[in-house]
């Protein structure tokens, strides 16, 4: 099995952050924590609705931490002005609800989309690798190489909520599957969404993955592995 690599998403430490609007948990702290574990780029979510990310948080970590950034982003003139601006090493390409807790499923690419080749040619012309998240399913990834992106991320959601052995195995050999088209198409494949410390092995093995993005499950788990020293800190302090 190849070295695969490991986006981190910290949108979560920005919702935390948000919830009490104070400057802690910091993103630009989570960052470092995250390349100094061994996580190979920080990944946000800078949604419309600014609803955890907010524009400082990916300046701020742009340009107070040295390592890899992946931004992800709704295709739109707004957002590709910002990722022009800011020079994320790279950028997935998401669909947004406004109403979504989180995102629903790949970009739907039945249809000719002129706007979305334009964004994904002006962001690759200013060096910024691009992927587009979609479902895995061989006319979305076409549709995704015929318009000059350079990586797919397969939405892992389906194989995540999937209940049952058999149901898993079913919605793993689909994501398989598509890492097959993906590599044929000689892109890079990425996978993410809902992945956490029971399923991700059987993704992380899929032939050919370069990179898997993770976030709310390290988050999640971030809060347990470490309140436990904190609580024992802060009974020290008191002491
Ligand atoms: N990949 C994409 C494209 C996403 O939109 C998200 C959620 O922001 C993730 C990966 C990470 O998903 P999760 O937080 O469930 O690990």
């Amino acid at each position: 099995m190849k070295n695969v690599k490991l986006g981190v998403n910290i949108d979560h430490i920005a919702t935390l952050r948000n919830a009490r609007g104070e400057k802690n948990p910091d993103t630009v702290e989570a960052a470092r924590v995250v390349y100094t574990s061994g996580g190979d780029m920080v990944v946000m979510h800078l949604r419309q609705d600014r609803r955890h990310i907010q524009d400082s948080d990916v300046e701020r970590v742009r340009h107070e931490v040295k390592g890899l950034i992946h931004l992800e982003m709704a295709a739109t003139p707004e957002m590709e002005k910002i990722a022009l601006r800011v020079r994320p090493d790279s950028v997935c390409l998401v669909p947004e609800g406004p109403k979504e807790l989180t995102t629903q499923g790949g970009m739907k690419l039945d249809k000719k989309a002129p706007e979305l080749e334009k964004i994904i040619k002006n962001l690759s012309k200013a060096g910024i690798e691009v992927s587009v998240f979609t479902d895995p399913e061989p006319g979305a990834i076409r549709a995704a190489h015929n318009m000059g992106a350079d990586a797919i991320e397969l939405c892992t959601s389906k194989y995540s909520e999937a209940w049952g052995k058999k149901l898993q195995a079913k919605e793993l050999e689909r994501l398989q599957l598509a890492g097959y088209l993906v590599k044929e198409l000689e892109m890079e494949l990425h996978a993410g969404h809902g992945l956490d410390y029971y399923n991700v092995v059987p993704v992380a093995r899929i032939e050919g993955m370069d990179c898997l993005n993770i976030g709310f499950s390290i988050i999640s788990r971030g809060v347990f592995v470490g309140l436990k020293s904190a609580v024992a800190e802060m009974k020290r302090l008191i002491q």
